[in-house]
């Protein structure tokens, strides 16, 4: 059986990071789970207790490097250690560029970049002083192509690969994960304000897979020895031509 970890899950109120934190806790991993929304992190915190797993949730905006200080701090406090971070918020409010929504590229660059950096800087010396850690970056196919709509998002996605890449190239002793998934059953199309992607993407919706999926690969990262560094997983549903 592999070691038992204390994870911190970003964006865990919903879809993929609700899904990662009850693969994780049924895998008897302890889950420090993190959101806006805590009532639905209260619920999710209940359930996982309800089935004997250890969770804690916390209110956390990711573009708040605060919000990250404290829940880092009450997790060292109360567990001693954080070996996991999966950064897992992300938001997708997709509109051709000439739409102008240019406060929606301000929240996609805060909550998908920064809000990656934000976790990175986070627990990045807490793991360099355990000697151990495994950073986590949820990127997307996105990452990988560019498509009408999803100028920012894309570039967004391509800033998450290009930091896991760098990160793990300078980090010898943390291991560094970026999952890139292809589409996925979750809130996240709910973000669209532009009518036109919105139809769009419910059509590309279609073939969406369950979060489970991602939460089986992640579980499958964090289940390796710690000399062996899953650096890279795509999950696409496989009738996607994406
Ligand atoms: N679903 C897909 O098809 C797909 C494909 C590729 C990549 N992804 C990526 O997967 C990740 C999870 O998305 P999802 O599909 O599971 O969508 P989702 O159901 O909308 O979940 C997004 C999560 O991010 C959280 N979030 C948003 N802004 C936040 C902020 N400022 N601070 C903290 N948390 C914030 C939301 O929680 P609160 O609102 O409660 O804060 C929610 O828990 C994202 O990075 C997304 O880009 C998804």
């Amino acid at each position: 059986m592999s070691e038992k970890k204390v994870v911190l899950i970003t964006g865990a109120s919903s879809g993929i990071g609700e899904a990662v934190a009850l693969e994780l806790s049924n895998g008897g991993h302890t889950v420090i789970v993190g959101a806006r929304r805590t009532e639905r992190l209260q619920n999710l915190v209940s359930r996982i207790e309800a089935s004997g797993g250890v969770a804690r949730a916390h209110r956390l905006d990711v573009t708040s490097r605060d919000d990250f200080a404290r829940v880092v701090s009450a997790t060292l406090e109360e567990f001693g250690r954080i070996d996991v971070i999966v950064n897992n918020a992300g938001v997708m409010p997709l509109s051709p560029l000439n739409a102008l929504k240019v406060s929606e590229w301000d929240q996609m660059v805060d909550v998908n970049i920064k809000g990656v950096l934000n976790g990175i800087a986070a627990v990045l010396p807490v793991m360099e002083a355990q000697g151990s850690g495994h950073i986590i970056n949820v990127a997307s196919i996105g990452a990988h192509q560019v498509s009408p709509t999803a100028a920012v998002y894309c570039a967004t996605k391509y800033a998450v690969w290009a930091i896991s890449d760098g990160l793990r190239q300078e980090a010898d002793r943390l291991r560094v994960t970026v999952i890139s998934p292809g589409v996925v059953t979750s809130e996240l199309a709910e973000t669209i304000s532009d009518e036109s992607a919105r139809v769009a993407m419910r059509e590309y919706r279609r073939t969406a897979i369950d979060p489970d999926a991602i939460g089986r690969a992640i579980h499958y990262a964090i289940a390796q020895p710690s000399e062996v560094d899953v650096s890279e997983i795509i999950v696409r549903p496989t009738a996607s031509p994406h």
